[in-house]
């Protein structure tokens, strides 16, 4: 037996898991129920304790969904027992078992492939997991200085684990997305276009695996930055959590210092102060900056796995990139980000209370994505994190509506419930059993040709997009699209936007509305060759309108007259 301490990685794929909680509501129309069996079946796949799986369920339906720093508390707690093991291809699943449980009870375990295997060990204490740690070797190699870090990415290169039998093999848990041409095929064998919807966002999902992995990944990280901030804790944020990650989106992590020196240091019993502490910066930000910088130095030469590490200090939220070999996750590490860690409650809670927030999410996203709508590269493209408030926003627009407004939200919290950062107010309920959501059982396929026609006809040029008070507002300053920021509300998050991009995108929603309403599917709408079809169609002016798509063609005439006054 011979486990080593991760020294060098082999490059790896992102991983995979599904993590759908929904409410139990009498008063909903079928495809709820089908999008809430998605989620439910979804939850728990390829762990070991599928009985675990059904009693959360059960636990989930009486209580209603647990809150997002509630759950990140218990899943931080899993990855502080878990290691990530780099497995000889062929591994015996049982002599593998059966050689980790001498060091102590496992609780979870999952396999994923991304150029080798890797297997994610859960232990139910933190005995069995030092256990292991101290039985790990680190490997001697007679032409290299080795840094012998110990970290719990480990490597079993073990030949009694070995295989030749292909039924024992684990089974390794996806880690990607389907290619878009496969989806399209996939999706081109559903039935209606809800049904399309529901697999998509069953096909995009990140799944269970996946977002423990996403923990594990935060858990590792950590234990390096703890070498010099020994409280500092690493959680993951954004779309990793907040329920609307598409497998393979990045990791982004958020960097707690907040812990540090709050120990007594303002009352201090003994009148010893840590030297450390009296190192003095100019800012907060300045603090930031240099903790960042260390901590990247740190990666950059010992983390395990970790590769090309940039330091991005000057941005406007100093963040550290870096790619994490192993899980073939693109982390961004920020520190003290503590607005977007309450974007991502605010999100997830959305996400929560009704699922048809998910998949318009995940369609709207997947749409804007095919069509070059949403890029990888920043620049003036609409962001993902926009395209999600946008869905909110509609969302809180219908009549009745689904979504809750932020204010609203805020109305109904406890008093314990305040939080102020920065002298933004960021107060809202996250506990779900306040919030009385009205009846309102629009299907997917009319919220979706729906959601195309509002941003079809949305006064851009005057109008601000509002998830606070859940209306538009007038503009406070000039700029092609302005979506308040929630939280920091003088803050616009598509800054970013230029003119052409915010028209791309209009014009594509006017072309979706179009073909839906003549029948399309999301199939057509998928495939960008359909949609200029439709574009030189219109052209021609040769389609038969119906009175709808007239009376949106004669708002959008209003709309372009307005524009160019
Ligand atoms: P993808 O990574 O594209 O899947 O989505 P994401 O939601 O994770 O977006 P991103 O990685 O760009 O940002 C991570 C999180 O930071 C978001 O979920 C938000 O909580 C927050 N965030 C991103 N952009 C902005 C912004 O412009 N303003 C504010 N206030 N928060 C932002
Ligand atoms: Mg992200």
């Amino acid at each position: 037996m011979r486990l080593r301490v991760h020294a060098t990685t082999t490059m790896a794929a992102s991983m995979a898991v599904r993590w759908f909680n929904v409410r139990d509501r009498k008063c909903r129309v079928k495809c709820l129920q089908t999008l809430e069996a998605l989620f439910s079946s979804r939850a728990g796949v390829g762990i070991t304790r599928a009985e675990d799986a059904l009693k959360d369920e059960g636990e989930k339906k009486k209580t209603g969904p647990k809150a997002l720093h509630v759950l990140q508390a218990e899943r931080q707690a899993e990855a502080e027992r878990s290691v990530l093991i780099s497995c000889l291809p062929k591994t015996h699943l049982n002599k593998f078992l059966t050689y980790l449980s001498r060091h102590g009870n496992i609780n979870k375990y999952f396999f994923y492939e991304s150029f080798g295997t890797y297997a994610v060990v859960e232990f139910s204490d933190q005995d069995g997991l030092q256990s292991l740690l101290e039985s790990a070797v680190v490997p001697s190699i007679s032409h290299e200085s080795v840094v012998p870090l110990r970290s719990r990415l480990l490597s079993l290169r073990n030949t009694s684990t070995g295989n030749t039998d292909k039924q024992s093999a684990p089974q390794c848990q996806p880690q990607r997305t389907v290619p878009i041409n496969e989806l399209i095929q996939r999706l081109s064998s559903s039935t209606s276009l809800e049904q399309q919807i529901i697999s998509l966002t069953e096909a995009h999902s990140l799944t269970e695996e996946n977002i423990r992995l996403r923990f594990l990944i935060c858990s590792l990280v950590s234990d390096i930055a703890a070498a010099y901030f020994p409280e500092c804790s690493i959680r993951p944020f954004g779309s990793s959590v907040n329920g609307f990650g598409k497998l393979g989106c990045d990791l982004d992590m958020f960097l707690d210092l907040d812990a540090i020196g709050a120990n007594g240091s303002n009352t201090p019993r003994s009148g010893m102060y840590m030297e450390y502490q009296m190192k003095r910066n100019s800012s907060e930000r300045a603090v930031t900056q240099s903790v960042l910088s260390v901590i990247a130095e740190c990666l950059e030469q010992f983390g395990p796995g970790c590769v090309g590490v940039q330091k991005i200090l000057n941005a406007r939220c100093p963040l550290v990139r870096f790619a994490h070999q192993p899980s073939g996750f693109q982390c961004d590490l920020t520190a003290n980000n503590r607005v977007a860690m309450r974007s991502t409650e605010l999100l997830y809670l959305f996400g929560e209370l009704d699922p048809r927030a998910r998949a318009l999410v995940f369609t709207v996203r997947c749409w804007a994505r095919v069509h070059g709508i949403t890029s990888s590269i920043p620049g003036a493209w609409i962001t993902n994190f926009s395209l999600t408030i946008m869905v909110v926003f509609f969302l809180q627009r219908r009549s009745p509506p689904i979504l809750p407004t932020l204010d609203r939200l805020r109305e109904l919290a406890a008093p314990s419930e305040k939080c102020i950062i920065d002298g933004n107010d960021c107060t809202f309920t996250r506990d779900f059993h306040r919030i009385q959501l009205e009846t309102n059982t629009e299907s997917l396929d009319q919220l979706l040709s729906d959601f195309f026609e509002f941003y079809s006809t949305f006064l851009f040029n005057k109008m601000s997009i509002n998830i606070r008070k859940g209306k538009e507002e007038h503009k406070p300053e000039l700029g092609p699209l302005h979506i308040q920021n929630p939280f920091e509300t003088s803050l616009n998050v598509s800054k970013n936007v230029n003119t052409s991009q915010l028209e791309r995108f209009v014009s594509l929603c006017q072309e979706s509305a179009w073909m839906l309403q003549s029948g399309g599917t999301l199939t057509t709408l998928l495939l960008p060759s359909q949609i200029s079809a439709v574009r030189s169609r219109k052209k021609r002016k040769r389609e038969p309108a119906s009175e709808r798509i007239k009376g949106l063609l004669e708002s959008l005439r209003t709309q372009n007259n307005v524009k160019t006054k």
